[in-house]
């Protein structure tokens, strides 16, 4: 019997549509990060940051079927992330993060997406200012 992965018990799919539909509704207000994507429509980033994060959590593995290695820092040089902009990100994420309940995203497991992202954001940062 496989253990229950992170992914499954937070919910599932369910949940991190919720949390990355949240973060982009977000983004398209955000003075800071809009401007940096460079599509018009932000749906299929929507899908590329949900895929991957879904995966890193155990669950399905279609980012890497369609995108291959993730390669997150190589794919973020063309955008200057400094500290502004990991600000931004995070606060959008964390929004999105707040609008799952606590029946479905325990105290424990909440600490753990938040503290992930929080590191992996800090990763990102290509630019001192
Ligand atoms: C892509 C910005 C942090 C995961 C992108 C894109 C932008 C961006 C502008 C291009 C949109 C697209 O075409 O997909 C930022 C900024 C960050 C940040 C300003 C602030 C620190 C993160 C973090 C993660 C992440 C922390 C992961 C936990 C991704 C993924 C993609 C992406 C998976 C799509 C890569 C691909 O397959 O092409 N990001 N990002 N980003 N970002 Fe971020």
């Amino acid at each position: 019997q496989a253990t229950t992965s992170f992914y499954e018990a937070v919910g599932g799919e369910q949940t991190f549509h919720r949390i990355i539909a949240a973060f982009y509704r977000e983004v398209a207000a955000d003075e800071v990060l809009r401007p940096l994507y460079p599509e018009e429509d932000l749906g299929p980033a929507e899908r590329r940051l949900r895929m991957f994060l879904e995966q890193y959590w155990g669950g399905p593995r279609t980012y890497s079927d369609e995108r291959g290695h993730p390669r997150l820092r190589m794919r973020h040089m063309p955008f200057k992330i400094g500290p502004v902009e990991r600000d931004a990100w995070l606060r959008c994420m964390r929004i999105g993060v707040a609008e799952i309940e606590p029946e479905m995203l325990d105290d424990a497991h909440r600490k753990q997406l938040l503290d992930y992202l929080e590191m992996a954001a800090n990763s990102l940062i290509n630019s001192e200012w």
